[in-house]
């Protein structure tokens, strides 16, 4: 394969009880990306458009990943990206994610699939690391495996794909305000007490086992974080107004998608997820912000190729 074209899609990490080791990836947001086989082995960012993002390799998340690779490959050609951003930087929605999964998936292709999913999330966090300081591997692992996901260990990795039941719609509004992730792990605590460790806990386990069993209710009751959101939330505009409004409507839960601005709720059907989208409309319209609002099925593949040759 000389040339590939991607879509890779947006995330939801954290979703409220997991931090750091739960998310899922959106259906129909996303990036594209190309990636072109060259003879020499240099690696150039040519086009990025939908953000401003740096073109220089060593700074750019997808560089890292893509020049990493390709030197573990001991590859004797080079590669040409381009990066089409189909959502915001900073909107808690896996956008550097986006990028380096992206990367790490279409790399690999090109290296005609030497690397596992697995390894593929450790070269995808060398770009989460440069865009955000910090390895997080929630939003990547989304990514790259689609669906939900757990990451049950980060050393060794350890990632664990989940079920995703049918019905479950996404509905998120993003404010429009940038929040860096590095910023909002600033605010969060170094320690918790053990009262609240057992609650978040115990919700982690509720959600992974409503995955399972397909029982809604049982996702709804456990998408509650009373670790990080209380923290985070003073970040964001109107966030109490938003997660009322959404949970009035209908929606099995809401909370802070990533590490925000961006609120997710989750819903049983798309009847529930439109009237979700309307409340929470409603409930932003006069605050004097402007913001976008998604509305989505749970995308279950991953990364998608859209033409190579
Ligand atoms: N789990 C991470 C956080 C995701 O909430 O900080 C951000 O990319």
């Amino acid at each position: 394969m000389d040339y590939i074209k991607i879509f890779s899609p947006a995330t939801v990490a954290n979703v409220s009880c997991g931090f750091d080791t739960l998310g899922f990836a959106i259906a129909n947001l996303g990036d594209e990306m190309t990636f072109v086989k060259t003879p020499t082995k240099r690696v150039d960012i040519t086009e990025i458009t939908g953000a401003e993002l740096p073109y220089d390799i060593n700074s750019n998340a997808a560089g890292v990943v893509v020049q990493k690779m390709l030197k573990d490959a001991k590859a004797d050609f080079g590669i040409q990206i381009t990066m089409h951003k189909g959502f915001f930087p900073g909107s808690g929605l896996g956008s550097s994610a986006a990028s380096s999964a992206g990367a790490a998936f279409g790399v690999n292709k090109l290296l005609g699939n030497k690397f596992s999913d697995l390894e593929l999330v450790k070269y995808a966090m060398l770009g989460e690391e440069v865009a955000c300081n910090s390895k997080v591997a929630d939003n990547v692992a989304a990514a790259i495996y689609g669906g939900f996901v757990l990451v049950r260990s980060y050393n060794p990795l350890d990632i664990v794909k989940l079920p995703t039941p049918k019905k479950l719609r996404l509905v998120a509004i993003h404010p429009q305000i940038q929040i860096r992730t590095e910023d909002a792990r600033k605010v969060l605590p170094d320690q918790i007490n053990l009262k609240d460790a057992i609650t978040q806990w115990a919700n982690v386990g509720g959600l992974i086992a409503g995955l399972y069993t397909k029982d809604y209710k049982l996702i709804g009751n456990s998408l509650e974080d009373i670790i990080v959101e209380p923290h985070r939330k003073k970040l964001i505009p109107h966030f109490n107004k938003v997660k009322n409004a959404a949970l009035n409507a209908g929606a099995l839960g809401a909370g802070i998608s990533g590490s925000g601005p961006t609120i997710f709720a989750l819903c049983e059907s798309d009847e529930i997820a439109e009237n979700v989208s309307v409340a929470i409309e409603k409930s932003y319209r006069n605050v004097g912000m402007d913001f976008e609002i998604y509305s989505s099925k749970i995308n279950r593949k991953g990364i998608k190729i859209l033409h190579s040759y």
